[in-house]
């Protein structure tokens, strides 16, 4: 059986969460592939919302098991605290829903105190981190220090743990960016989280989904943040530091690409960006105020206010590209009700040229934007359940889209419950 993959096609944001919960019941298997706790995939039903980090987005549907992949980063502090999340659901036995890979890295307190110092000195430059240690456990990762899941079941491996934490603290006095912090208190927490963490089962990830495959399972690869934030292909360096494009799927998951089938990408009716970097169509007026207030743009892991502004066709076509995404999904189509005008970006002019395809550089000063202007509808969509109750104007624009895109739209979310998505 291919697997079939689910990646935000922007910066983020894009409510892969809720279209994961929605597919699973298509689903055995739901696997994380990369990213960490600086993810928030939230999912609403029965009038109740749930903010995911780490754990797979199949987790409340009794059908599918949730593996977190080799690629992602764990925090075994808000892993508990998620875990903890869980008990509120009655029935929902999640210890033998989860798997975790034992090649998945753990975020340590240091990494955490590591980003919050790197931050911290870069002044003006920062990238708007999480602060969740994503960066610091990557390089660590990258570097052959990191400290695996599958470690915890080996005897030194609080030795290794010593000698990473005495590292990080004197990289932390180099930056010199006096930050506080209570190290033995977080240590205390972090210990507790572990054995929280070592209850859960430990896999050979990679094996497991291979038999799963040649067994005839079907498996869904999640992904988290944006194709805009992956660390090759995103607007670097105001970037996360994995790849969440769909070869971050082969490489944090074990999965051949010859195994990929589905590629669904998904996207915003408009764009929005949480922390700092270029955003060439935000919007600094009443039309980005309504998106972000209708919108409810606020970060589900750091409650940051999101910027906001129009389509950009330019960066979409890149992610579609990139990815190879094979159907799209619209989301927040609810969200544009109202207004007269629309507007997309569909070309760049870069150094004087008109481009369609996104440059190296996009700060500003580089880019302006060339926008075609459609027309808006009036009606709210939020209590629509069917394709053929959608206003003519939001048909022409996705029909416009799609041409553009040249991949169909095979969604349309219309508010954030499981509900309100119409298939097409
Ligand atoms: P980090 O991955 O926490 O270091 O953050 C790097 C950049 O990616 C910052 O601009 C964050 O705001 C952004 N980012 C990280 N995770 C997410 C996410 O799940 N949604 C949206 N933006 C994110």
């Amino acid at each position: 059986m291919a697997v079939d993959l689910l990646l935000g096609l922007q910066w983020g944001d894009e409510g892969k969460g809720k279209i994961v919960d929605v597919l699973t019941k298509d689903y055995d298997i739901i696997a994380r592939f990369q990213g960490g706790p600086n993810a928030g995939h939230t999912l609403e039903f029965d009038g109740i919302k749930h903010v995911l980090h780490t754990i797979p987005s199949g987790i409340f549907h009794d059908n599918a098991m949730n593996i977190i992949g080799n690629g992602v980063v764990i925090d075994p502090v808000i892993f508990k605290r998620e875990l903890q999340n869980l008990d509120k659901f009655e029935g929902l036995d999640y210890t033998s829903k989860i798997l975790i890979s034992r090649k998945a890295h753990l975020i340590l307190p240091t990494h955490r105190l590591l980003d919050a110092a790197s931050e911290a000195s870069k002044g003006k430059a920062k990238i708007g981190s999480t602060l969740k240690g994503i960066g610091p456990t990557y390089m660590d990762k990258t570097g052959r220090n990191g400290i695996r899941v599958g470690d915890l079941e080996l005897a030194d491996w609080k030795d290794r743990y010593t000698a990473l934490r005495t590292k990080h603290i004197s990289m932390i006095d180099f930056y010199d960016a006096k930050i506080e912090y209570d190290l033995e208190e977080l240590e205390t927490e972090f210990f507790d989280a572990i054995k929280v963490l070592k209850k859960l089962t430990f896999i050979d990830s990679e094996e497991y989904l291979h038999q799963a495959q040649k067994s005839g399972k079907t498996i869904l690869a999640e992904g988290a943040q944006g194709s805009l934030l992956d660390i090759d292909f995103g607007t670097y360096p105001y970037v996360t530091s994995s790849n969440t494009t769909a070869a971050g799927a082969c490489t944090g998951l074990g999965i051949a690409p010859n195994k990929i089938g589905d590629v669904f990408g998904i996207f915003k009716a408009y764009t929005t960006r949480v922390g700092s970097g270029p955003f060439p169509t935000e919007l600094f007026d009443n039309d980005g105020e309504t998106m972000g207030r209708v919108g409810n743009e606020f970060g589900a892991t750091t409650g940051r206010p999101r910027r906001c502004g129009w389509l950009d066709l330019v960066a979409l076509k890149y992610a579609v590209q990139v990815n190879g995404v094979t159907q799209l999904m619209m989301m927040k189509g609810d969200v544009l009700s109202g207004f007269e005008t629309l507007k997309v970006c569909t070309a760049y002019t870069y150094k004087g040229e008109t481009i369609e395809h996104l440059p190296y550089n996009i700060e500003p000063e580089n880019v302006d934007v060339v926008y075609k202007e459609m027309k808006g509808w009036k009606e709210d969509l939020t209590g629509m359940t069917e394709a053929s109750q959608l206003p003519q104007a939001l048909n022409e624009y996705i029909d416009f889209l799609e041409k553009e895109l040249e991949t169909p739209i095979k969604i349309v979310s219309v508010g954030p419950d499981r509900t309100q998505t119409i298939m097409r």
